[in-house]
């Protein structure tokens, strides 16, 4: 696919769609650069950054992501030009939330009620659940992951999300510290077929509460 060097945003929202099917070409160490910069560069919930990016690009291992024991024999993994694990840091997210906290009373950034807001919830964040933890915490990568795909739009690559993957033994394939949890699998390549279907979406009337 052409790189779309000057497509605008809602260009790129509309022309993304999940790609499984890929090119042999690699994707370049200049475009994984640009992926994880948009990445790097997406909001997140008190500046915490929790996302961590494992960039995968060994065929033998792609390989291992398309069998039965890690996606279910999601066997089109195999084809993709690069496998971004994408994981929450959920200790470093609820330090970094703290810090930042620290950061806005230390200097006057943020003052009051809503500084004593912020408390609480770095509070009720540090407290939480491992559960609710790394329900926030993939809140974060999930918007990161938004920003990849609209940016590799904009270079002409293909991508899918995949949520479908047993997190251990994808741990274990590529070598993630057991701190870090995997919040999903970004598939990325140079599409063979670019998906030219409508957007199966739910209607605005469905969505948009009263
Ligand atoms: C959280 C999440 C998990 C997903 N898991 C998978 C998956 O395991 N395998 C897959 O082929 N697609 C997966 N998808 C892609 C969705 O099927 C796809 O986004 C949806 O059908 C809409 O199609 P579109 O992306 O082409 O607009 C996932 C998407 C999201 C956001």
């Amino acid at each position: 696919m052409k790189k779309n060097a000057v497509l605008g945003v809602n260009d790129a929202i509309l022309q993304r769609h999940s790609v499984r099917s890929f090119t042999p070409e690699a994707v370049s160490s200049e475009d994984i650069a640009a992926l994880i910069e948009a990445a790097r560069l997406a909001p997140s919930s008190l500046n915490s950054q929790p996302w961590r990016f494992k960039v995968v690009q060994d065929k033998d291992i792609l390989k291992r992501f398309g069998e039965k024991d890690i996606s279910r024999t999601q066997s089109w993994l195999a084809e993709a030009g690069a496998i971004i694990v994408c994981c929450a840091d959920i200790s470093g997210y609820v330090k970094d939330s703290q810090a930042s906290a620290f950061f806005y009373r230390e200097n006057d950034l943020i003052t009051g009620d809503t500084m004593d807001g912020i408390d609480e919830y770095v509070e009720r964040e540090s407290s939480a659940d491992a559960y609710a933890k790394f329900g926030a915490s993939a809140m974060n990568v999930g918007i990161s992951a938004s920003f990849m795909m609209l940016r590799a739009v904009e270079l002409g690559l293909g991508t899918c999300w995949v949520g479908m993957y047993d997190e251990q033994k994808v741990k274990e394939l590529v070598g993630i510290d057991s701190e870090l949890r995997v919040v999903g699998l970004f598939a990325v390549g140079h599409p063979a077929e670019v998906p030219v279907q409508e957007h199966s979406r739910k209607e605005i009337s469905e969505i948009l509460l009263p």
